[in-house]
């Protein structure tokens, strides 16, 4: 070897050594810091009571006991029914249905702690949300299906883990494509997409409107015996997908056509690949003609299950879960928010 080549050699060794140094240095304080924030997020809690002001629909779920803990293991989240409780209760959370409709009128008249925080609790759509105006600069907090309201409750979610290996996509299925609705009105778009939508395609229609309401047993098994479901929400709004598509379809094991939010939502929340989206579509004779490809080809068809190899959803319908849930993100929430136009952020 010549002298400038063993020299460049060496150096070569140098840069390389120097190299690695840096990189090990930089790797071992990126771990210090993830360390820091999990200590930080082990910070020492202390119980937090959640009073439920009055059971949505008024349906009661029993809260007998340290129900976060013994059901989610969640711990230090004392749930109440009882109002008596309002002294003392670190979080009031009150259900928009009844309270718009006067069956439930707030605690105005009560001397409020300083650090208690309301939470406006609703999963419904802006049009079923009737009388915000007069909650405005009431509540600290949102719950809702929402990603961006404080305490984000979808009604169900697709997390990480095929549990469904030997999903037999294509069985034998003696239904094209069905509907489940009980509240039909004209006016909205799931009506004006089935009614042109029917022309060209045998929909099977259930529910109370067409008085061929299918009982929580027979839901699913119904359903089951589709291709397709058209998991149709009453009114198209931001991050809206309620248990059409994730209950009906889903758990079904029907290929969801979806009709609410933009596909850029279904596609942050739905699994990839899971649902055929009525707006990709220039008319419903193409939407039609589409379905009927796909029901032709098995490979097509099979395309949609592809996901159930890595993926399941979860779903929620316990209110209990979801009450639990603001314990969780109790220690994150913003501590003195208002929200003066509660009506603005509902339809934002
Ligand atoms: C938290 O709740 C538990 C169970 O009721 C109780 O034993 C404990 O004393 C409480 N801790 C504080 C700090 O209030
Ligand atoms: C809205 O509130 C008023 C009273 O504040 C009540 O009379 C009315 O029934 C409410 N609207 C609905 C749709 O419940
Ligand atoms: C919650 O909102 C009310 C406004 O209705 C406000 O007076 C109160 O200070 C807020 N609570 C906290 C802890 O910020
Ligand atoms: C599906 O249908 C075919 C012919 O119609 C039949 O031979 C087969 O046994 C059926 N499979 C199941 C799982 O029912
Ligand atoms: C989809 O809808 C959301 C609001 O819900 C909006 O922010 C976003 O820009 C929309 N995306 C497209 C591609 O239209």
């Amino acid at each position: 070897m010549t002298t400038s080549g063993s020299r460049a050699f060496f150096l070569f060794l140098f840069l390389l050594l120097l190299g690695s140094l840096l990189h090990l240095l930089y790797y071992s304080f990126l771990d210090r810091k993830l360390e820091q924030q999990k200590c930080h997020l082990k910070a020492p809690q202390r119980n937090i009571s959640v009073l439920l002001w009055h059971w949505p629909f008024g349906r009661s779920y029993s809260l007998d006991g340290d129900k976060c803990l013994e059901m989610y293991n969640i711990s230090r989240c004392f749930l109440t029914d009882n109002t008596a409780a309002f002294s003392t209760a670190d979080v009031v959370v009150f259900h928009h249905h009844e309270v718009s409709r006067g069956m439930s009128p707030l605690p105005l008249h009560q001397e409020r702690p300083a650090t208690q925080h309301w939470v406006w609790l609703s999963m419904e759509p802006p049009v079923n949300s009737v009388n915000l105006s007069q909650l405005n600069g009431l509540f600290n907090w949102t719950m809702s299906y929402r990603r961006d309201a404080d305490i984000s409750i979808p009604y169900g979610k697709t997390v990480l883990g095929g549990d469904e290996l030997n999903f037999q996509a294509a069985p034998n299925r003696s239904c094209f494509v069905s509907w489940v609705v009980s509240k039909y009105r004209p006016h909205q778009a799931r009506a004006r997409v089935y009614q042109s939508l029917k022309k060209y395609i045998p929909i099977e229609v259930y529910g109370r409107w067409n008085k061929k309401p299918l009982s929580n047993k027979k839901l699913l098994p119904t359903i089951a015996n589709c291709l397709f479901y058209l998991s149709f929400e009453n009114s198209e709004a931001k991050d809206y997908i309620s248990e059409k598509l994730w209950r009906n379809a889903f758990q079904a094991g029907a290929v969801p056509v979806v009709l609410g939010p933009n596909r850029t939502t279904y596609e942050a929340l739905a699994p990839a690949g899971s649902f055929i989206h009525v707006a990709d579509f220039k008319s419903t004779a193409d939407l039609a003609a589409y379905l009927k490809r796909v029901a032709a080809d098995k490979q097509a068809y099979e395309k949609y299950f592809q996901w159930r190899h890595t993926h399941r959803i979860k779903t929620y319908t316990d209110w209990r879960e979801r009450l639990c849930q603001i314990c969780v993100k109790y220690p994150s929430l913003p501590a003195h928010r208002v929200y003066q136009d509660l009506e603005g952020w509902v339809y934002s």
